[in-house]
């Protein structure tokens, strides 16, 4: 693809109503933080209440950071019962549209009074602070409601995306031990619903530790209640009270956990805490989408996904903004329906997913076209590098070339975002994330740790510990470690850096490239898959020898998934087209349909080092359509490479 090289400064409009208007007021604020980062965040973490404050604003033992030691908070209290006091609290804090197309709108005081009646009936059921309670819910606001109850009491929320399969959640409720289930009888997507109760049941069959199972219905699907264990939402929210003491939690209470693709077959529980969690979201919302009063913030992601979390859940409630929130895909009925909500709602700020973009690319201008997309103020995209090519494409068709965007960089484990324009200050150039917001610093380093030079690729590191950073992987503090620090292990120089996993380079301005994973981690679609997951699902197959799993470029999806997969010799003769989809099944089975391989190809057998590895980065450039150009010196069967080289199938 062309080069696009150019700049866009904030427009003066814009800039004027900005909460940080120029450059040189963004700069004072970097130089403020880096002067003196603790005492930065803890201005920030000011903004919020506190019922006693810290005796320590932090505390690092490597590789644990904590943020605001002493200090007590509750984030269902900071998000809600804040902004009760004046005239906010009969403002609406969700606009929810479900994908049929009936609407509701919960204002702060509605949507508070739901999440105290659901925090009284989880306290009813015995939920204690510090369990874990799971939900696997839809786009439906009781999600929201559901992970304000359980920050509301101190249960710590583990939300399990709707798209993965009942084992995928059955791990995620073993692993993290939870004791109750928050689900609904099933959700509507793309004109289809999705029996997520089914799953559940599924999946409960092989988890000892969930005790109650809290279903909302969504719909009139029949659905079936195991006596005792189940209880409908409605009839146990019903004559709980509607209002509830927020608990007093210390700031390093468990908040949530999140499970995340990393680069061993098992997902990553990523733990994140209260303090110092809400302080990054709050502060990075308000800076980054330069959040107003009248705004309305919609952002098409899933609260399954940390996106959900920090920036529909927390970011945006605990600024006291509206959010709008849709349930369904965004080709249903039509392939307008995004454009059709923000002009029916008015929107202003857009945040949305560089995949996302490409699709409406796809579906051609003739869609947004049918609407006054007028209302929107600020456009944003995360998740991965956005092409400068659909970068214009959203400022000019999107954003009329008056929107500012905001390309976020940031992960499950940096729990907000890192690296963004200001939109009122920062000039911006298409793909490229530009540069850390004040109090985090990030850097792009060579193996041995030395700073790249202008353009040179190297590994994106934060070097000081983040509020928001991640505490730990819950469970495995062991892969916390292994994961994260030992890339750049502390020195006499320094104290640890984070490795984030994400390959970058530096420009001459100092802005950053990602240039996108280095381990075995990919993005398809906007999902986060961890190669080796996927690979665990396919050699569960009592067919399958081996497998190995890398993507290639694609237009849509970003990345796609192909398989090389070698059988045992009991597989002879078989039917390779229906084995194929057999194993494509699998994977949807052992994680969820978004896990599919695009593409399974069988080989004898797989390319591999003397030491037995399988030589991934072969295989990758072999489907990338580039040629083998690295060193092959160290091919156990070289013949192997040529037979998959050639597309040998059988
Ligand atoms: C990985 C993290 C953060 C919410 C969604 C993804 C990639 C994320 C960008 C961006 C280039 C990006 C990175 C990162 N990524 N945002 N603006 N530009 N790459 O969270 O599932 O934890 O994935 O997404 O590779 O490491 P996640």
């Amino acid at each position: 693809m062309a080069k696009v090289d150019v700049k866009f400064s904030p427009h003066k409009a814009f800039a004027k109503e900005a909460h940080v208007a120029t450059k040189a007021a963004l700069s004072r604020m970097v130089d403020e933080a880096s002067e003196d980062v603790v005492s930065f965040w803890e201005g920030q973490a000011r903004e919020l209440a506190w019922f006693a404050p810290w005796r320590k604003p932090f505390v690092w033992k490597h590789p644990h950071a904590q943020w605001f030691v002493g200090g007590t908070t509750n984030a269902s209290m900071n998000c809600l019962d804040r902004h009760l006091g004046g005239w906010r609290k009969s403002k609406a804090a969700i606009i929810w549209e479900g994908e049929p197309g009936e609407t509701r709108t919960l204002t702060y005081q509605q949507l508070h009074a739901e999440v105290c009646r659901a925090a009284n009936a989880l306290l009813k059921l015995g939920v204690q602070r510090g369990n874990v309670v799971a939900i696997y819910m839809g786009m439906v606001p009781e999600a929201i409601v559901a992970m304000l109850a359980c920050a509301r009491i101190g249960a710590t929320h583990n939300v399990v995306f709707g798209g993965f399969s009942s084992e995928a959640l059955k791990e995620r409720m073993n692993d993290s031990n939870a004791v109750a289930l928050i689900t609904q009888d099933a959700a509507w997507r793309r004109g289809d619903l999705v029996h997520l109760k089914a799953a559940a049941d599924a999946a409960l069959k092989g988890c000892k530790s969930v005790q109650h199972v809290i279903v909302l219905q969504r719909t009139s699907e029949k659905t079936a209640m195991k006596l005792g264990r189940d209880h409908w939402w409605h009839e146990i929210l019903a004559g709980a009270s509607r209002t509830n003491e927020p608990a007093k939690l210390p700031s390093e209470h468990p908040l949530f956990i999140l499970y995340t693709s990393g680069s061993t077959g098992k997902p990553k529980g990523i733990l994140h805490t209260t303090g110092g969690y809400l302080t990054q979201v709050a502060y990075s919302a308000k800076l980054v989408f330069d959040l107003k009063e009248d705004d309305v913030y919609f952002c098409t992601a899933d609260i399954g996904w940390i996106t959900g979390h920090s920036y529909i859940v927390y970011g945006p409630l605990l600024n006291g903004a509206t959010i709008v929130m849709y349930e369904g895909a965004p080709n249903w009925p039509e392939p307008n329906r995004f454009w059709d909500i923000i002009e029916r709602h008015g929107v202003t700020i857009f945040y949305t997913a560089p995949t996302a973009i490409r699709a409406f690319i796809k579906w051609g201008e003739s869609w947004p076209a049918k609407h006054d997309l007028s209302s929107l103020r600020l456009l944003g995209t995360v998740g991965e590098p956005i092409n400068p090519e659909v970068w214009m494409w959203y400022h000019s068709v999107i954003g009329k070339q008056r929107c500012p965007i905001v390309d976020t960089w940031w992960q499950t484990e940096t729990g907000a975002i890192m690296i963004s324009p200001v939109p009122g200050a920062t000039t911006t150039k298409p793909g490229t994330a530009t540069k850390p917001l004040p109090g985090i610093a990030v850097d792009v380093v060579r193996k041995d740790g030395t700073s790249c030079d202008v353009n040179e690729g190297g590994l994106l590191v934060v070097k000081h510990p983040w509020p928001s950073m991640l505490r730990t992987i819950y469970g495995n503090d062991v892969r916390y470690r292994e994961a994260y620090w030992s890339e750049f292990p502390k020195t006499r120089k320094h104290p640890g850096w984070y490795f984030t996993g994400d390959g970058a380079k530096r420009d001459k301005d100092g802005y950053i490239w990602i240039i996108g994973r280095v381990d075995d981690v990919v993005n398809v679609s906007g999902h986060r898959l961890g190669t080796a997951e996927i690979e665990s699902a396919l050699v569960s197959h009592k067919l399958v020898a081996e497998a190995a799993v890398v993507a290639r470029p694609d237009e849509l999806k970003g990345h796609a998934l192909v398989a090389f997969v070698s059988l045992k010799s009991s597989a002879k003769g078989l039917n390779t087209d229906k084995l194929r989809e057999e194993l494509r099944a699998l994977v949807a089975k052992e994680i969820g349909h978004f896990a599919k391989p695009d593409e399974v190809r069988f080989a004898e057998s797989l390319p591999k080092t003397r030491s037995g590895k399988i030589m991934r980065r072969l295989l990758r450039e072999i489907v990338s359509g580039f040629g083998v150009t690295g060193d092959v010196s160290t091919l156990e069967d070289m013949s192997v490479l040529e037979r998959l080289h050639k597309g040998d199938e059988e």
